[in-house]
């Protein structure tokens, strides 16, 4: 905050969980710049308001929580904080996916149960991550640190994205065969109109029985009632998901009572470390935009 304050009027939502819409947008209605999150709704009915606003700042990199059209047509700059994340959400992604394949989530609450019996041979055995088949849903910044880290499992590497890459360990297939073929598939895609629910039925029906899905990305990409039928019915092994279609889940959501879906709340960039360089990104995108100089991190820009 120190350094926006040095030059600028800051108002901040000091109150517990995300400002309530009604505030934001009031309080918006006389501000030029905005450091949001994506627990914010930045649509028409705020940006109707909003007649001084010259830039938005996003504490994440992905922006599906903002009207971005909305922004262009009116002249106001979108930051995000890329890059900075990337590391952390991939070994987010590896975590998730070693806790899927190998059922410690399973294990960990068996034992807070009591119900740690003597071993046994084939007990919560699960898939293995090493020599298998990986298949990246989405091959950007984070899609190709999941890939870096993949190949240091010795996993064969696929990837589905809407244009190949320039890549010598990963193998750009359609999203038909990477669902096929992959022991594993990771979504790490953003979130838009062509990606909204991406994974239903027909496309968890490929997967393979033995295989475990991560979405490290957004919830929407996956139809929720779809992957609860598939997790019931063995279509797939098992689920480990870092967000949900809706976030937060609520404690009776059908979800939470699948001993084969593990659900953490959105905790994919959740280091110390990142997000510091998360925060100190968005002040750095809004202070540059504010003063007319290039954004470090633009993701869109006026116009
Ligand atoms: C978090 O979800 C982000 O988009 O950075």
């Amino acid at each position: 905050m120190a350094p926006l304050r040095y030059e600028h009027d800051v108002t901040t939502w000091d109150g517990d969980g995300p400002v309530p819409n009604d505030v934001l947008v009031s309080e918006t209605s006389t501000a030029e710049g905005l450091l949001c999150m994506i627990t914010d709704a930045i649509g028409a009915p705020l940006l109707e308001r909003a007649s001084h606003l010259r830039v938005i700042s996003q504490m994440a990199v992905g922006v599906d929580n903002i009207d971005i059209g909305e922004c262009s047509r009116r002249g106001i700059l979108v930051g995000h904080t890329p890059g900075v994340l990337t590391e952390t959400v991939a070994d987010s992604a590896f975590a998730l996916l070693g806790a899927a394949a190998r059922r410690l989530f399973e294990g960990e609450r068996e034992v807070r149960s009591g119900k740690w019996g003597p071993w046994e041979p084939f007990h919560l055995t699960g898939g293995d991550l090493h020599d298998t088949t990986l298949g990246i849903v989405g091959m950007g910044r984070i899609g190709r640190a999941i890939a870096r880290r993949a190949t240091g499992y010795e996993m064969r590497v696929l990837y589905s994205s809407p244009a190949p890459k320039d890549l010598a360990d990963a193998d750009h297939v359609s999203l038909e065969v990477l669902l096929a073929e992959s022991d594993h598939v990771v979504l790490s895609a953003s979130l838009n109109d062509a990606t909204r629910g991406l994974i239903g039925a027909s496309e968890l029906r490929l997967m393979r029985p033995t295989a475990y899905l991560v979405n490290v990305a957004r919830g929407p990409l996956v139809n929720t009632v779809d992957l609860i039928e598939a997790l019931l019915s063995g279509w797939i092994a098992g689920a480990a998901l870092d967000v949900t279609d809706p976030e937060p889940l609520p404690r009776d959501h059908p979800l939470l009572s699948l001993p084969n879906c593990l659900v953490v709340p959105h905790l994919g960039s959740a280091s110390v470390r990142t997000r510091n360089a998360m925060a100190a990104l968005a002040v750095e995108n809004l202070i540059a935009g504010l003063e007319g100089w290039s954004m470090p991190a633009a993701y869109s820009t006026a116009g």
